[in-house]
């Protein structure tokens, strides 16, 4: 995290980066217990961020919000973001059906980018959570700050991790000809790597007897 960050967050920083790793923490948690076979874990990786100070005084203008820390906490649901990345798609759901017997955590809205991709072809389940925010031993609750703090979960198949990624890089390369042709082409190939993902999940269930 670099120094301007913590700037931002000012008396918040600590906060944040607490109930972040906490959310870590009890998703490895509950991860491991998903596993019924050692040799497959339901994952293959897991990232998490804490929203950039550009990112969030973006967004916060585009919504008409003043910019400040405890407006983006308490108004924005992804200051804290967690994108858990799976080898298979059966594999996000039955992380989701965990997530939504959780008693600490509320799900809030879900987005579900897999059943219906955005128009350029973004896959991907979002889900919103209500987590209690962390506080140390003894640390007193700064003025204005709730108990819980919504925040942003990410389930993605390693292929729809790869589009997103590649489309992200490209999404800002300026002067392009062709935009249109360039975007049936995306959307194609994230049409293409939808198809690969589901022959692959067919070939694990036969593999797995199912
Ligand atoms: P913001 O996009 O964050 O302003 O909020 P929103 O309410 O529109 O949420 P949405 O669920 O649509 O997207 C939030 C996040 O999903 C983004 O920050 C990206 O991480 C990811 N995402 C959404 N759409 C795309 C997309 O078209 N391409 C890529 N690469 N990522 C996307
Ligand atoms: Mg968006």
């Amino acid at each position: 995290m670099y120094k301007e960050e913590t700037g931002y967050y000012g008396e918040y920083s600590d906060i944040l980066k607490c109930t972040e790793q906490e959310i870590l923490n009890e998703l490895k948690g509950i991860l491991k217990e998903l596993t019924e076979d050692p040799e497959h874990s339901p994952y293959e990786h897991i990232i998490s961020r804490i929203k950039s100070p550009e990112s969030i005084r973006d967004k916060l203008k585009r919504k008409g919000l003043a910019d400040d820390a405890l407006t983006g906490i308490t108004e924005l649901s992804d200051v804290i973001g967690i994108r858990i990345v799976t080898h298979f798609v059966g594999d996000i759901y039955l992380i989701l059906s965990r997530l939504k017997n959780l008693k600490t955590w509320k799900i809030i809205k879900e987005k579900d980018y897999i059943a219906r991709p955005k128009e350029n072809g973004y896959r991907s389940y979002h889900v919103i959570l209500m987590v209690p925010i962390c506080l140390k031993e003894g640390q007193a609750k700064s003025e204005g700050l709730p108990d819980s703090i919504n925040i942003e979960i990410q389930l993605r198949t390693i292929a729809m991790d790869c589009w997103a990624s590649l489309e992200h890089q490209m999404r800002y390369k300026k002067d392009v000809k062709n935009t249109a042709l360039i975007a049936d082409e995306l959307k194609r190939c994230s049409d293409e790597m939808a198809s690969t993902d589901l022959t692959m999940q067919t070939i694990r269930d036969v593999l797995m007897n199912r």
